[in-house]
């Protein structure tokens, strides 16, 4: 079982700062950022795209996580690529065996992660499990996507149980990321079913105190590992 790794959602912020946000993400000791792209068509938000994440790559080494919640990921991953993104998760929904490995191919090249991002409502399809131990990471959302602040959706908790004892029996190796939701309350609930990095948007830039934030969930998280 991979180790629990703390990944805050900028979307979660004011986009008019996203600096600041990157500079709490650091101050916490999270492990990776977060990258919100959504197109209005594959989710009914527009955020941002690589000119963003070009921006922020400056500020900081940690991982830049890179959640592309758009229709196309074909045409855009190498742009994320040349901007700095280190994991790039595309959607199984936009995608078949075929185009997801011509795109694996295209980020493997540049030695960057691949991984591959399902909706609350969709099973991971054949051609994505047959593929599992080449993915770094598989996104579980549990939220629907499109925008921060919304509650965690625990209907997805026996997928994601199932999920967490595919991932556990093949020994892939895949990180189980948790997208959607997550807040010290419910931690419990995602990490005994296997998940190990908690993405928070909410969970951590709503907070009093961002910074202290993080440590909550990875002190959380960690105790449920120790049980
Ligand atoms: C939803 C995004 C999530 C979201 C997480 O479209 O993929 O990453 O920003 O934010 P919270 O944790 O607030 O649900
Ligand atoms: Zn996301």
């Amino acid at each position: 079982m991979n180790g629990i790794r703390i990944a805050p959602s900028i979307l979660a912020w004011n986009l008019g700062e996203l600096e600041k946000a990157v500079e709490i993400s650091v101050k916490g000791g999270a492990d990776q950022v977060h990258l919100d792209v959504i197109d209005g068509h594959f989710a009914p938000n527009i955020t941002f795209g690589p000119g963003t994440v070009r921006a922020l790559r400056p500020l900081t080494d940690l991982k830049f996580d890179t959640h592309l919640m758009i229709e196309n990921p074909q045409a855009y991953v190498e742009k994320f690529l040349d901007a700095g993104s280190d994991l790039i998760s595309v959607h199984a929904e936009v995608l078949d065996g075929p185009r997801f490995d011509e795109l694996y191919r295209t980020v493997r090249a540049r030695g960057k992660e691949v991984g591959i991002a399902i909706k609350p409502q969709t099973q991971l399809p054949g051609w994505a499990l047959e593929r599992l131990d080449k993915i770094s990471t598989l996104v579980v959302m549990t939220v629907n996507p499109g925008f921060s602040g919304q509650k965690m959706d625990m209907s997805v908790m026996p997928k994601l149980q199932k999920i967490g004892e595919v991932v556990e029996d093949r020994g892939g190796g895949a990180d189980i990321e948790i997208d959607g939701g997550v807040e010290p309350e419910n931690v419990r609930e995602v990490v005994k079913r296997g998940g190990n990095v908690l993405v928070a948007g909410a969970g951590v830039y709503a907070k009093k105190d961002p910074v202290r934030a993080i440590s909550v969930l990875r002190e959380k998280a960690e105790s449920v590992r120790r049980q």
